[in-house]
């Protein structure tokens, strides 16, 4: 039987101003993800690739090309990408007058802006990269794409985070990023900032892509992957901590600059993006692998959620909420839940030496591989979704979802067999109300480079020709009849 999606269903693809913009026009080189890529030690020590986000696909000047790819060969009508806070941002807002209000815990928690403030945020902001960001988001209106754009998707301004120093000495380092809660105070003035001068163009965000992420791999990783390649569960949790508030924050500042609508959506509807996966023992017969699992998929995919949604926060990570970690006042929305969804993972007992909780090891199920040595588990997906149905009420975006696979020999099943258990959620009952493929074209794959490829078209990485892999077709068939054929 034909499978088709709800009527209004969002088809897109997903990608990320870092891993895409650069290879043509001027580079972004005011974040700690450029000092951290370009890094010689890090570079001699493997911690990075060595490749470079400035040969990347060239999106700040090609996008007029890729914004056509996306409507007329992919059939899309949608579009997720991010703004990139250090380019609009290059030098420091902080000399930007806000109230501050923090809680008795000492955490801010709200952010003040006013329009005096917004004026003296727009003289700091650097005027190319706001029109170069106004002209891109024209172009996706023009070809009817709606948009979803991502606020933070990675890279912090260098006046806030020196990547470097903090891995070599993290406690005397005078640029902590989310160690610290002056970011997320900038990161109000940068969100206000946005909502404000995109807002007539945009009516989706998501605050904030994977914080788990962005704990995990830069502050709970052994061997260094991301900034700023520190092994520290106390950090990891510091750092999960202040991006639940970030969203917080940012959250009340786009509901209030950003009024205007450019759809029947309404002017914002704000919601956060969180990668979820699926997590099994890797011995059901062991107890403490079976322990692990369980505090892992805790962690991992339910602790943010439960801080932004319910005001949680559970601290000590113990699993119940005291009163001193019930925030009611933290909860100000989250008007949808954007799914991140690659794979599955199996979690072993393993010591670390350090808070015995977190002595766990990931590693690949047993399923067929991807490039990246990720397990192909379409079933986690709807596992998933309707994981995080059940416990938060939200609507759903799946905002990524996608395969490495240089060979193209996979992308057309991995697709299809994830869109049947998409679909098959739906039916379970689950709001989801669009899907992003991750990604329309291969990019810079963070501290991997070049090398994981997973784009629908492949780049060319002198002459930036998009070459279509076997699943563009594919998806054009399913996004433009808006069923899944049998
Ligand atoms: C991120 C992307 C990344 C993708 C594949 C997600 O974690 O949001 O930026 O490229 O996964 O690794």
């Amino acid at each position: 039987m034909t499978k088709r999606f709800p009527e209004g269903f969002l088809w897109g693809t997903a990608t990320s101003s870092f891993q895409v913009e650069m290879g043509r026009g001027s580079p972004s080189k005011d974040s700690d993800w450029w000092a951290w890529v370009h890094d010689d030690e890090n570079i001699r020590r493997k911690i990075v690739s060595g490749d470079t986000p400035e040969d990347g696909p060239g999106s700040w000047e090609l996008y007029e090309e890729d914004f056509r790819l996306a409507k007329k060969e992919l059939g899309n009508n949608a579009i997720r990408i991010s703004i990139d806070w250090a380019r609009i941002f290059p030098n420091p807002t902080t000399g930007v007058e806000v109230e501050v209000t923090r809680d008795e815990h000492g955490d801010v928690s709200h952010v003040e802006v006013n329009e005096g403030g917004l004026r003296e945020l727009q003289g700091l902001t650097d005027p190319e990269a706001v029109e170069g960001y106004r002209e891109i988001l024209q172009e996706a209106k023009r070809r009817e794409l709606t948009v979803m754009l991502t606020l933070y998707h990675w890279p912090i301004p260098s006046w806030l985070h020196d990547p470097i120093a903090c891995r070599d000495d993290v406690d005397s380092a005078p640029l902590r990023g989310w160690l610290d809660q002056r970011t997320i105070v900038e990161f109000a003035k940068y969100t206000a900032y946005a909502a404000r001068a995109f807002g007539d163009l945009v009516d989706l965000y998501a605050t904030i892509n994977e914080a788990r992420i962005v704990g995990q791999h830069g502050y709970l990783s052994d061997p260094p992957e991301f900034p700023p390649g520190l092994y520290s569960p106390e950090h990891f949790m510091t750092v999960l901590h202040h991006l639940s508030i970030a969203h917080v924050v940012s959250y009340d500042q786009v509901k209030r600059w950003d009024s205007t609508s450019t759809s029947d959506l309404g002017p914002a509807t704000v919601g956060v993006v969180c990668v979820l996966q699926y997590f099994d023992p890797a011995d059901p017969g062991n107890p403490r692998d079976v322990e692990a699992a369980r505090f892992v998929e805790y962690l991992y995919n339910e602790w943010f959620l439960n801080s932004i949604t319910k005001g949680d926060f559970d601290v000590n990570l113990d699993g119940t909420i005291e009163p001193h970690e019930q925030r009611p006042h933290m909860v100000r929305g989250c008007d949808f839940i954007g799914v991140n969804y690659y794979t599955r993972w199996l979690v072993k007992h393993a010591v670390k030496g350090g808070d015995p909780r977190f002595d766990y090891a990931l590693g690949p199920g047993g399923g067929e591989l991807t490039d990246s040595n990720w397990d192909v588990y379409p079933p986690g997906l709807r596992h998933v979704l309707n994981w995080a149905y059940d416990r938060y009420r939200r609507p759903i975006y799946v905002t990524e979802n996608g395969i490495t696979d240089s060979k193209d020999e996979r992308r057309v099943g991995y697709l299809l067999d994830h869109l049947g258990q998409l679909h098959a959620a739906i039916e379970d009952g689950v709001p989801v109300l669009g899907y992003f493929h991750w990604s329309l074209m291969d990019n810079f794959e963070w501290s991997d480079g070049y090398k994981m490829r997973f784009g629908l078209y492949n780049v060319d990485r002198e002459t930036k020709e998009r070459t279509p892999t076997k699943a563009v077709p594919v998806y054009r068939e399913i996004a433009s009849s808006n069923t899944l054929p049998e």
